[in-house]
């Protein structure tokens, strides 16, 4: 745990995701792009996945925004790879913040965002595909 000045904990698993994230970066030929943003603090995250056979093989991600965002950016395409669309669609925000070891509670809006980035990468994948 770290504390801040602000006495907020950090999980330790945040701070290994935060300093060395997983994932990073984009997928040029993806199969599903999702772009979210958080109006209030502004961060922005955007997820790539690639699909084969119905299949998450590959996610990379980009995030500008906070450290927990990042973490949970790392954490979610972790999570994400070698599961089935539909599996990956029922991965939520608190299973995300969970698989860290809990995220403060002021925090836990950045795992929303997380979240929200799968789906909206999700649903790009099906739009293109059920042309
Ligand atoms: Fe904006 Fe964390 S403060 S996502």
């Amino acid at each position: 745990m770290l504390e801040t000045p602000g006495n907020i904990e950090y999980s330790q698993k945040v701070l290994e995701h935060f300093s060395n994230p997983h994932n990073v970066g984009e997928i040029p030929d993806a199969d599903g792009i999702g772009n979210v943003g958080n109006p209030i603090c502004g961060d922005v995250m955007r997820l790539y996945i690639k699909v084969k056979d119905d299949k998450i093989i590959d996610a990379k991600f980009k995030t500008f925004g906070c450290g927990a965002a990042i973490a949970t950016s790392s954490m979610v395409t972790d999570l994400v790879k070698g599961k089935r669309v539909d599996e990956a669609l029922q991965i939520s925000n608190k299973a995300v913040a969970e698989a860290l070891g809990g995220l403060p509670k002021i925090k836990m809006h950045c795992s929303v965002l997380a979240e929200e980035a799968l789906r909206s990468a999700i649903e790009d994948y099906k739009k293109k595909t059920t042309k």
